[in-house]
């Protein structure tokens, strides 16, 4: 009787269960259905999630977790507490970007978890579906028993479901300037990638990649890893496990503790996402990284204006000038010690004739590298901390004069700050170096981080330079100034947040093919970070130079494209900064400038007509304010034809296109710098093959016909 009482009980109390875990949500699909994510507890109290797109099963049963420093781990033995589900349907406008509207549309699921023993810690995970991806983050909300989270290691796994083709770089804690590799999943080796004699800094602990990581199944679907708003918290890795094709986070972490995140709660992860698409362009088209990050918090930022920028930048990295001045300073007075090479390239004159080709040439910006003191200290220095001066300027570099000329020919100068990752004396300087821009006019700076970071131990990467970079950014604004870094954090989408994030590096830029050791960038690349890099985000590559193998100033390098594929990156890659980098003289007289003179630097929509990974890409983009559109089209190291289709176009317009494309024996290695130019009438509807070679591109520049624009 006893018995039978009992297991009557039981059941009843596995039916009161069983009814209200029924209840739960615990799985939620997009939008319009085609990607799902599935929550669940394993038998021991696991939370682990699945993501299907199309009804299949694209990232199969997923644990999640944590370990902390001073406690054991979150990984079992957690309950769930109630679940929620929200949507959200909204269309937020860019104060600048690839397109001028974006919507954000999701399904939200909150699932609270508990443990099921003491000290019962708790934390949510928040998945979102979207149509063009999935992602999720964790919450620990404020409780009882834990104030504080040491995280020693983030446990997110990503169970793939085959041995995919990826494009990555190695999960590198304080660089992400290296080449892709393109290799199964199950053959990638990182650590193969480590001390790359070019870089001034590199860290590669784990066999574990950099995200965006971008791969592609057998069945043809295109998926790319990476985070968005990553604040207050250290950059993720994903450590690869080959045996179970399976990726699991891994932290950068620091020398100066054995935790890589200290947070007092509570407090919420970065998101981790995965943007799912079926055609390799959509990943381009994507929003999901800037939907997740949190609305404008800089109320009015029309102080900046997107710009195309020349700059005394690539005479440094051809050698044919310095950031240095070449003398030594004693008390205030410059002495010729012997070392005065009379080569320094920031002078007031050099500024000013850059000042007035820009001028010339429909061009609002010019970056000034090496104006100010402390160049003959930066490279290979140990002892940098005090180093730069973001105030003074050389004694050849008028800073008030340059400025005041430019504000006479309508030119904006651009500051530079290079701090040779010597971050506590950069923050002690940024008020005034800030206060000092914002007297003169100046809107914009590009900062560097050349180096190891200084305190020693921290890297690149980690919570602490994660904390200093987002800080920077912030500060600035108060200044109205933007911010464009090189040897940056990783783009997770804040510019949604602080628009004056305007652009970054964070990958191997042209300079690498100025005098990278090994041959400089292949031309594949570009293809490759289109599908990769730029999901994160603006790219400040510094696109356009004309003078492709500059044999008179370096015999054992060059640019690996033609010269038409240069003038294509101004529409592929997307930066609100972009750069016409090469000297003043390759441009002059050449008719293929043009193209440069015309083309936007902010859009309206964005297109991305086709493309193949590591292959070939075709991007249109309408520019904001004009009915402009401009098109551009790269090719790796393979000629191949395309069809463009001009369907994007506006009705019932003629266009006069412009078409900048290679010439029949126009090839990287043997004839870069051949072009035809010609022009056309185009309307919506019509279409043309047009062929790129090997290394090479196109540019269409696309006019409305009777505004002044005819065929020349
Ligand atoms: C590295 C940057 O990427 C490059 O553009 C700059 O010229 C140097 N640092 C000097 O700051
Ligand atoms: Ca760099």
């Amino acid at each position: 009787m006893n018995r039978i009482k009992s297991i009557t009980i039981l059941g009843f109390l596995f039916l009161a269960v069983s009814c209200h875990q029924e209840k739960l949500v615990k799985s939620i699909s997009s939008p319009n259905s085609i990607n799902t994510v599935e929550f669940n507890l394993s038998s021991s109290g696991t939370p682990y999630y699945l993501v299907k797109h199309n009804n299949n099963t694209i990232i199969d049963t997923s644990s999640l977790g944590f370990e902390f420093e001073d406690q054991p781990a979150m990984k079992n033995g957690l309950k769930i507490l109630g679940t929620s589900k929200n949507t959200l349907n909204e269309t937020w406008e860019m104060p600048w970007g690839e397109q001028l509207n974006v919507n954000n549309h999701y399904t939200e699921m909150v699932v609270q978890l508990e443990e099921t023993k003491v000290p019962r810690r708790q934390v949510n995970v928040y998945f979102r579906a979207y149509d063009d991806g999935i992602a999720f983050r964790y919450e620990f909300p404020e409780q009882k028993n834990l104030s504080e989270a040491l995280i020693s290691e983030e446990n997110t796994q990503f169970n793939l479901i085959g041995d995919h083709t990826v494009w990555w770089i190695p999960g590198d804690w304080d660089i992400y300037e290296h080449l892709y590799s393109t290799t199964k999943f199950t053959k990638i080796k990182a650590k193969a990638k480590a001390n790359h004699e070019n870089l001034a800094s590199t860290y590669i602990p784990e066999n574990a990649v950099n995200t965006p990581v971008t791969m592609k199944t057998e069945d043809g679907l295109y998926l790319s890893f990476h985070e968005a708003s990553l604040v207050d918290y250290s950059g993720m890795t994903l450590k690869i496990d080959p045996e179970n094709t399976s990726m699991t986070s891994n932290l950068v972490g620091s020398e100066n503790q054995d935790y890589k995140v200290k947070r007092t709660l509570p407090f919420h992860t970065p998101w981790r996402t995965i943007q799912i698409a079926d055609r390799a362009g959509d990943l381009i088209e994507s929003k999901l990284i800037v939907n997740l990050n949190e609305p404008n918090k800089l109320a009015d930022i029309s102080w900046f204006k997107p710009t195309k920028y020349t700059g005394i930048w690539w005479e440094m990295h051809l050698g044919k000038s310095t950031w240095d001045y070449g003398m030594t300073q004693d008390m205030g007075t410059w002495t010729n010690d012997g070392n005065a090479h009379g080569r320094h390239g920031a002078t007031t004159e050099n500024a000013k004739a850059f000042i007035d080709f820009s001028a010339k040439n429909n061009i609002g910006g010019v970056l000034v590298e090496g104006w100010n003191t402390g160049w003959e200290h930066w490279i290979g220095f140990e002892d940098r901390e005090g180093v730069f001066d973001f105030v003074t300027s050389y004694p050849d570099y008028d800073l008030e004069e340059v400025v005041r000329y430019g504000k006479e020919k309508g030119v904006e100068l651009i500051m530079h700050h290079e701090t040779s990752a010597a971050t506590e004396t950069y923050e002690k300087q940024q008020d005034t170096a800030y206060a000092l821009m914002q007297s003169l006019g100046i809107h914009s700076v590009k900062t560097g981080y050349v180096g190891k970071i200084l305190p020693k131990g921290e890297y690149h990467h980690g919570q602490y330079m994660v904390n200093h970079y987002n800080n920077t950014v912030i500060k600035a604004a108060k200044y109205q100034v933007a911010i464009n870094a090189h040897e940056p954090i990783k783009a997770t989408g804040l510019r949604r947040t602080y628009p004056n994030t305007i652009s970054r590096e964070g990958l191997r830029g042209q300079e690498f093919n100025a005098w990278a050791s090994d041959g400089g960038n292949p031309p594949e690349h570009l293809p490759i970070v289109a599908f990769t890099r730029m999901l994160a985000g603006p790219i400040d590559f510094t696109p356009g130079i004309f003078n492709i193998k500059f044999n008179e100033y370096k015999k054992n390098n060059q640019v690996n494209t033609t010269i038409a594929q240069q003038l294509a990156l101004y529409v592929v890659i997307y930066s609100p900064v972009q750069m016409a980098a090469d000297l003043i003289e390759h441009y002059e007289g050449n008719p293929a400038f043009q193209f440069i003179k015309d083309v936007g630097v902010d859009w309206q929509e964005t297109k991305v007509l086709n493309g193949e990974i590591g292959d070939f890409v075709t991007i249109a983009r309408k520019e904001r304010n004009s009915e402009n559109w401009f098109v551009g089209g790269i090719t790796d190291e393979n000629s191949r034809e395309v069809t463009i289709n001009f369907d994007f176009l506006d009705d019932n317009r003629t266009y006069i296109a412009s078409m900048y494309r290679d010439a029949d024996d126009s090839h990287y290695e043997t004839n870069p710098i051949a072009i035809e130019i010609e022009q056309m009438e185009i309307k919506k509807g019509m279409s043309k093959k047009i062929k790129m070679n090997e290394g090479g591109g196109f540019a269409i520049s696309l006019m409305e016909k009777n505004k002044g624009v005819g065929i020349k």
